[in-house]
Order: C-alpha cells, then sequence, then structure tokens
C-alpha cells in the first residue's frame, strides 16, 4: 500500500496527523486511529491517488516552503513560524470531502460544484480541530480562502478581521498554485505571477502581504529553505 502521509511538525517533532495506515490497516470502524483514518484511506486507495498526490500533497509542501521564507521575511517568532508552517502543509486537507469528479473536472465548475468546492476550507479547519491540532493552526486553514475586501469565504471576513497567518497563507497558496500545471491550464511565469499579486493588492490579498510576496519573487529577501 502507498504510504500517504500527512503531517505537520509539532513543538516536540511531529504532530503524526493521518496517515495511511490505521492500527488494523484501516479496515475496522471501531477504534479511533482506523475511524480517523478512513477518509485519508480512501483517497490513497483511490485511482485518484496519484492526482492527489501531485495536487494536494504537493501543492501542501510547496505552499509550505513559501510561507517559511514570508516567516523569514516577516521575521516571526519560531513558534508562530511553526504554525505558520503546518497550517499551510494541511491547508487543503478539506479536498478529501470534494467529490472528486468536481475536483478533477477540466472545465469551468458550476455554482454549485464552486458552492461545493467552498466547503474545502471549513471542513479541513473541523477535520484538524477534532484530531486536536491548536487553534491557530485550525484558524489559518479556515480562512485561507477569505478576501481582504471581504468577498472570501467561508465567513467573508475582511482587512485585519482575517487571522494573521490565513493572509500570510493566502498570498502563498495562490502563488504556489499559479505557478503550477494545473489539468485545467498551464502554469503561469514569474512576471505574470508578479502584477497578478500587484493587480489584486487590497482586494484578494492582503496589500503588505502582496507586497511581501513580489519582494521573495524578485529575490531581495530570497532564502534558502
Ligand atoms: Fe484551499
Amino acid at each position: 500500500m502507498r504510504l500517504f502521509v500527512m503531517m505537520a511538525m509539532g513543538e516536540d517533532g511531529f504532530y503524526s496527523l493521518e496517515i495511511s495506515r490505521g492500527y488494523c490497516g484501516g479496515k475496522c470502524n471501531f477504534c479511533w486511529k482506523c475511524f480517523s483514518n478512513r477518509d485519508i484511506l480512501r483517497v490513497v486507495n483511490s485511482h485518484e491517488a496519484d492526482f492527489y498526490e501531485n495536487y494536494l500533497i504537493s501543492h501542501q509542501y510547496n505552499t509550505a516552503r513559501l510561507c517559511a521564507k514570508a516567516a523569514y521575511y516577516l521575521n516571526l517568532s519560531e513558534e508562530i513560524t511553526s504554525q505558520l508552517i503546518q497550517a499551510a502543509l494541511l491547508h487543503d486537507v478539506g479536498k478529501i470531502y470534494i467529490p472528486t469528479d468536481v475536483f478533477m473536472k477540466t472545465g469551468k465548475l458550476s455554482t454549485d460544484e464552486f458552492e461545493m468546492v467552498k466547503y474545502h476550507s471549513a471542513f479541513g479547519a473541523l477535520y484538524l480541530k477534532v484530531r486536536g491540532i491548536p487553534e491557530g493552526i485550525t484558524d489559518a486553514v479556515k480562512h485561507h480562502h477569505e478576501r481582504y475586501d471581504g468577498t472570501g469565504y467561508p465567513d467573508g471576513l475582511k482587512g485585519d478581521k482575517i487571522p494573521f497567518l490565513a493572509r500570510i497563507l493566502a498570498v502563498c497558496d495562490a502563488a504556489d498554485a499559479m505557478t503550477a500545471q494545473r489539468h485545467y491550464r498551464p502554469p503561469v511565469n514569474r512576471q505574470t505571477l508578479i502584477q497578478e499579486l500587484l493587480n489584486n493588492k487590497g482586494t484578494q490579498f492582503d496589500p503588505d502581504m502582496a507586497e511581501m510576496m513580489v519582494k521573495i519573487l524578485n529575490g531581495e529577501d530570497a532564502v534558502n529553505v
């Protein structure tokens, strides 16, 4: 069986957060480990496991790398940096609850399908919360699709009402998503990405966070992580 690991670093090493194998190989329904791993196991064993690995695990990892650069740029404390990176590594876990055919669709999503996709951030936060992940992390996951102008989801939070880590995560998430190859569109180049960040600062993105990402992309404050 493929090992399909989702994990996040804790202060003392790693939260081993749900992982492809439960106590009984994920086969029983009464031990908590098997029960709580069931949704991940469904993904691991699906025909689309490669898709999830490319579009979910790799995206989260690349987003976490950008978050590490952002944390360095913002001079965040070790504890807050750790929370930010953990949130990035897990931010799209709620997508395992979105029907695969919607997730893998190549054409434009219908209104209903898009409404379904929008649940992933709140579902992901809940998934992590019931597994004991700290609130600073679950809040960042829940709100990583809020927009600075208040038109995002799930709660339509605006400006500084959006948790700080979620505002950082939003810009890192978008930067990786735009520069990655997707089944429905080609990647954008660095110049186009920078222009998109500048065009959307103050509407989609916290202006300070958009400026920060532009500087990171221009290499002014880049670090090797
Ligand atoms: Fe997301």
